[in-house]
């Protein structure tokens, strides 16, 4: 069997654990590269053997020069999601977008309608879907182990973890860490419970600490594009907070911070159903009865979320659907649902009132 020729488009730092699993699937070859910014592109050339004679700095070139193009991963900062996305599509090629799927629900629901007029996929980079984790939980829940949940709480703080450059500029990320990394869990939970449809959300969001220039010492993330910490542009939230709820009764209460006088910095769902509930915290926990007694329940083996091989599965995965040989797990319809969400709660946070999602 022919390879398919896959392009990434955007060659930043997300790019090397796209380009990781594509170098690893045997049904791949990495074809072509793009980045505004050449020497990053050339950077990434060099390390996976494409010849520079198929780097571009400019996306529709690079399909106009290379029209043998399977599939590409679209890998840039969140503002050209919908641009890039767009013209892959209108050239026919497959696409798998990073999270968010855009800068709001508006674009995202132009890119599914892209992609239904191509006929092509577009699937989103909801990578977490993909982990080892989500998959023991949701095997639990498919079982009806929890019952019906009802309530679920995801928090994913960082006490100093704004990168920085792009992410912090809000016209290049639409947003802070609630559209960074409350997308991931938001999802997470959706997906894991069914992907029910939601009907509001009430939220705040705070800008007190920004990224935190007064702080000495490493910092643990950084942006390519970062500068002088002290100089650059930070207009995004810092903390958000919100309660969304959804049309199967559930309601999910979500903080999302890159800047908190916290202890530590916390990854953490829970999930609470009228059976049993649930922690990953990062390990698995269950809550329940046995045998008339409230107890607890650890696992033998590791549950916690391995990041070795997460992005493989999920690239594994769009590779194969590429093939025909799967159906997408991430399809754009979930990204413009999750659009949604956010944009209701930064919705709410301007106006303070609750927002109802359509
Ligand atoms: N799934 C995850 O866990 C995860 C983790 C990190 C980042 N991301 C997502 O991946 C994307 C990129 O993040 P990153 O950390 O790699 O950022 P990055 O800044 O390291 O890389 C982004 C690259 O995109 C390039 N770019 C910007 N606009 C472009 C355009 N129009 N055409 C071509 N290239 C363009 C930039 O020059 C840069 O090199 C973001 O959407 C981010 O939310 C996902």
């Amino acid at each position: 069997m022919n390879k398919i020729k896959i392009a990434v488009i955007g060659c930043g730092g997300i790019s090397g654990c796209h380009l990781g699993g594509y170098s690893r699937n045997k049904d791949v070859e990495i074809y072509a590269l793009c980045d505004i910014n050449k020497e990053r592109a050339e950077g990434r050339a060099k390390e996976y053997g494409v010849p520079l004679e198929r780097v571009f700095t400019d996306k529709c070139e690079m399909f106009k020069a290379l029209p043998e193009i399977d599939a590409v991963s679209v890998c840039t900062w969140n503002n050209a999601h919908a641009e890039c996305t767009f013209a892959a599509l209108e050239a026919g090629k497959h696409v798998l977008c990073e999270k968010p799927m855009a800068m709001n629900a508006e674009e995202a629901k132009a890119m599914k309608a892209a992609a239904e007029k191509a006929g092509k996929l577009l699937m989103i980079g909801f990578v977490r879907r993909h982990g080892n984790d989500a998959r023991v939980v949701k095997d639990f829940i498919d079982n009806g182990y929890f019952g019906d949940i009802y309530y679920a709480k995801a928090q994913y703080l960082r006490r100093n973890g704004n990168p920085g450059g792009w992410f912090g500029d809000k016209s290049r990320s639409g947003g802070g860490p609630l559209i960074d990394l409350g997308v991931h869990v938001i999802d997470l939970v959706r997906y894991l419970v069914g992907r029910p449809k939601p009907v509001s959300a009430y939220g705040a969001t705070f800008h007190k600490l920004g990224n935190r220039p007064d702080v000495k010492g490493a910092r643990g993330y950084s942006a390519a594009d970062a500068g002088d910490k002290a100089k650059e542009i930070c207009d995004v939230e810092d903390l958000a907070s919100a309660l969304i709820r959804f049309d199967n009764g559930m309601t999910l209460s979500v903080e999302a911070s890159f800047s908190l006088n916290t202890k530590s910095d916390i990854g953490n769902i829970e999930l609470y159903g009228d059976k049993a509930g649930a922690k990953m915290d990062p390990e698995l926990h269950l809550y329940t009865n046995i045998n008339g007694y409230m107890a607890n329940v650890d696992f033998a083996s590791s549950t916690a979320l391995s990041f070795s091989g997460l992005f493989d599965n999920e690239i594994n995965h769009y590779v194969d659907c590429v093939l025909g040989r799967a159906e997408s797990m991430a399809p754009a319809e979930d990204g413009v649902i999750l659009m949604k969400i956010l944009d209701a709660i930064y919705k709410s946070a301007a106006t303070g009132h609750e927002v109802v999602i359509e």
